[in-house]
This record gives C-alpha cells, structure tokens and sequence, in this order.
C-alpha cells in the first residue's frame, strides 16, 4: 500500500528508533503523517506542546548543525527540554563505557536520549541498558532520522512513493544504507552506483533487498537513467581521513548537469548536507530549482518531531 493511501491509527510498537530495519511501512507511514501534520501546525503558529514535562538529552561525538538544532527546536516546541551533552564534556569521552552510562541517565527522569556517534554497536548498547527511548541520530552505518526528512520530502514533492526511482551516488555508507532501508520498505525502486571498493555494506543490502527493490551498481548511467530522485552525499564523512584515492574513486560520481539531464525531466536532487560544492555536487544541480535541500533541511524538524511524540509521548 502506498503511502498516499494508508489511514494513520497515531501510534507505532517502538521504544526506539536504532535504525529502519525493524521498522514496518506502516510505522513509517504513520511518521510521516504526524510529521506533515505537526509541519501545519508549526506554520500556523498553532501550540502543539505534545511532550510537555519530557527531557531528552543529546549526546554528541561528531558535529552537527541541522540535528542538534532540530532536535533542540523540536523539543522545545513540543513543550520538552533537552540537554545537549557533547562526549568531550561528559565521562564518556574520558572512557566511561556506554553501558554505565546508560544506566546513569535512567537514575535521572531522562525520557529518551539522541546520540550521534560511530559504532551503532553504541547506540544498541544505550538501548539495551538504558530505561529511555533512544534516536541515532547518526552513525559510521545509519542515518534513519535524516531518510525519513528525505522521504517525507518526497512524499510532498510527488503525492506518492509507490515505484519513485531513489538513486543515490558516492560512498556506500550510512546515508545509502538508510535510503535503501526506507526507500525499499515504502515502495521505491532504490538503485544505489558507488565506485568499486565503496559499494555499500553487503549485508545491509541484502537485509534492505528482503523488503524491496534494491540494486546496486557502479554504472552511473544505470543509475541515472529514468531517475525521480537523485541524491549524494559528501566524499569524506565525519571521522575519515582524506585520501586522494577515495577522492579520485568518487569524482566521476559526481552529481552534475551531464547526470541530471540523464534523470526525469521532473526529478528532484536531495543531499542531507553540509554540501561541498564542486566535489560530490555541482552548483549547476545543487543550487538549481531541482534542488530540495533546504525542504529537506527543514523536515528534519518535523520528521524528529514526529519521531519523538510517537516513542516518548503518552501510549
Ligand atoms: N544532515 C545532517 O545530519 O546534518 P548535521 O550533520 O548538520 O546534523
Ligand atoms: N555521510 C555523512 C553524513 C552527514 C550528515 C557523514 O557521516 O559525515
């Protein structure tokens, strides 16, 4: 059932959002409703304060502009607060493990825990010992919350999801692998063209390919070719070195005019940003009207908000 078609009941069986792979369309069907309706609340300035009374704290050991503001704002307009907890300053960055950590939050009244980090291992762990719901709001492997803002992007651009083409080029890493987990649960044809050597994660795509059409390819043509979405992703992420290897391995994946013309005339380029023109993305196609950066940039407002009311708001 595509989404334009499903009638949302305002829950879903989850504590935690770890990553998509437990998740079912109809979960993330049930986001996105609640996420475009807080949207037409939040832009008619109509109260919407779901989670008065909740704390949610954020652990931070990479940077971040769009998710910690967004989880920040989410929060406080949800009627909650939060605590932004950068690992440099707290205990874990001198070595408290993630476990005790977890159980230390849960003495405190905490109602769920962000945390952006490397290992997901990490992440699973915080689930495990702790009392809280907990979000990823990113690791080296998934980007959840940032695919559902994509999705939800699409949703608004389209009217459906149902059989969108979805390609994403460059490194096969966390955004690819969100993407396919999304994008295949919820219908799309999602066609994933990195480099030899940068493919994504086989066990995940194979995982994803159970719910839905994934391919993978190293052919940007393929990729290209009759395409309703075209996205891209930084050359190096957050933790990795520089390497001109890598960097010449990801050139020709480039997103620009020559791939663009290749697409649907009616598609939509995506990019989860910081952006680095000239590198993964030309300006001709990033600051064209095909881009939907900023929508995108912005429904991570809504889809977190969405997110949070659904795993800490009252059952
Ligand atoms: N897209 C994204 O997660 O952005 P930040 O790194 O700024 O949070
Ligand atoms: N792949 C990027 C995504 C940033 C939002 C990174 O991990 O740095």
């Amino acid at each position: 059932m595509d989404v334009s078609a499903y009638k949302p009941k305002g829950r879903i069986e989850h504590k935690h959002l770890l990553n998509l792979l437990d998740y079912s369309a109809f979960d993330i069907y049930e986001i996105l409703y609640l996420a475009q309706d807080l949207k037409n609340a939040f832009h008619r300035g109509k109260k919407h304060e779901l989670l008065k009374g909740k704390t949610l704290a954020m652990i931070f050991s990479k940077s971040s502009t769009r998710t910690r503001v967004s989880f920040e704002m989410g929060m406080h307009q949800l009627g909650g607060h939060t605590l932004f907890l950068s690992s440099n300053d707290i205990q874990l960055g001198r070595g408290e493990t993630i476990e005790d950590t977890a159980r230390v939050l849960s003495r405190y009244g905490i109602d769920g825990v962000m945390i952006r980090t490397f290992l997901q291992s990490d992440v699973e762990a915080l689930a495990k010992y702790g009392s809280f719901s907990v979000i990823n709001g990113l690791t080296d492997d998934f980007h959840p919350c940032q695919a559902l803002a994509d999705i939800m992007t699409l949703t608004e651009t389209f009217g459906r999801l149902n059989g969108l083409k979805l390609s994403y080029f460059g490194d096969g890493n966390n955004m690819a692998h969100s993407l396919m987990l999304a994008g295949a649960k919820t219908g799309m044809k999602v066609c994933i063209c990195s480099p030899k050597g940068y493919e994504p994660n086989p066990e995940i795509t194979a995982a994803a390919q159970k719910f839905g059409d994934v391919t993978v390819t190293n052919s940007v043509e393929e990729a290209a070719a009759d395409a309703d979405a075209l996205y891209t992703d930084v050359f190096f992420s957050m933790g990795q070195a520089k390497d001109p290897k890598k960097e010449a391995a990801l050139m020709p994946y480039q997103v620009n005019s020559d791939v663009l013309g290749m697409a649907k005339k009616s598609a939509v380029f995506l990019h989860c940003l910081p952006a680095h023109r000239g590198e993964e993305v030309t300006e001709s196609v990033i600051d064209s009207t095909h881009s939907v950066i900023f929508e995108q940039a912005e429904n991570r407002l809504h889809a977190q908000k969405a997110v949070m009311c659904l795993l800490m708001g009252k059952k």
